[in-house]
């Protein structure tokens, strides 16, 4: 039987995507609201940006709640033992960065005393007390899992690709097809 038989649920699926569409447009939201400079748009960015990835919280606990309660299906068998552990490996550390990134953003947010607006429809409560020195801290970490989670991102992409375009083993397809 070829992997593509041996599909993720369609809940494991829908919501794989919806935490992809939300990492993908937090990464360049982030990096151009803090590079963009002072003004209406920077804000927009920061209420957006904060606004994905506060979605991202409810979104990644009930992923992990799904998958720790339905086995994924079995990767091909002809996957040496290192790439399937290398691939297990960057699946969980991608819960766990995406459960604990947006929890920095928050608390960095809280320290500095900015409003989290969430899609212009509802503010969430600060978690921390004010304190300017301990946001900057904060947010170094923040900076640093960020591009840490877009490396990954990008060695799962180009994992991805090479079972589709080079092993033609139908994992793309497990995850992908409807
Ligand atoms: C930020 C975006 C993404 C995140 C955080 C992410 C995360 C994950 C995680 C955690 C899994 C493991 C699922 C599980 O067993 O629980 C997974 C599987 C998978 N992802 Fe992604 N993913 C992202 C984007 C993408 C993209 C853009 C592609 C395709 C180009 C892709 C293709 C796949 C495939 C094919 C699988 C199934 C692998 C397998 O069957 O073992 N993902 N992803
Ligand atoms: C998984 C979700 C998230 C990802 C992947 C992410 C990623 C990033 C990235 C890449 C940057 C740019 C870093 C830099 O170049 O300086 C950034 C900045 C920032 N993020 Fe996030 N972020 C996430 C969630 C959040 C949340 C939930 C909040 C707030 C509630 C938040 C608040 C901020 C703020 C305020 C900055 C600007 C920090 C500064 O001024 O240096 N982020 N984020």
């Amino acid at each position: 039987m070829v992997a593509a038989e041996l599909g993720y649920t369609r809940t494991a699926r829908i919501l794989h995507w919806l935490t992809a569409v939300l990492v993908i447009a937090a990464i360049p939201a982030g990096i151009a609201m803090v590079n963009v400079g002072a003004g209406p748009l920077q804000n927009v960015l920061f209420d957006f940006h904060r606004s994905l990835g506060v979605t991202l919280i409810p979104v990644i606990l009930l992923r992990l709640v799904w998958r720790l309660t339905h086995k994924p299906p079995p990767l091909p068998g002809d996957i040496p033992p290192l790439q399937a552990y290398a691939a297990h490996a960057v699946h969980i550390a991608f819960y766990a960065l995406l459960i604990v990134q947006p929890l920095i953003g928050w608390l960095g947010t809280s320290a500095f005393r900015a409003p989290i607006d969430v899609w212009w429809l509802f503010e969430l409560p600060p978690i921390w007390p004010e304190d300017r020195a301990f946001s900057d801290q904060v947010f170094e970490v923040h900076e640093f899992v960020g591009y840490l989670i877009a490396l990954l991102l990008c060695a799962h992409i180009g994992a991805a690709l090479m079972h589709h375009f080079v092993r033609r083993d139908g994992v793309l397809q497990r995850m992908w097809a409807w």
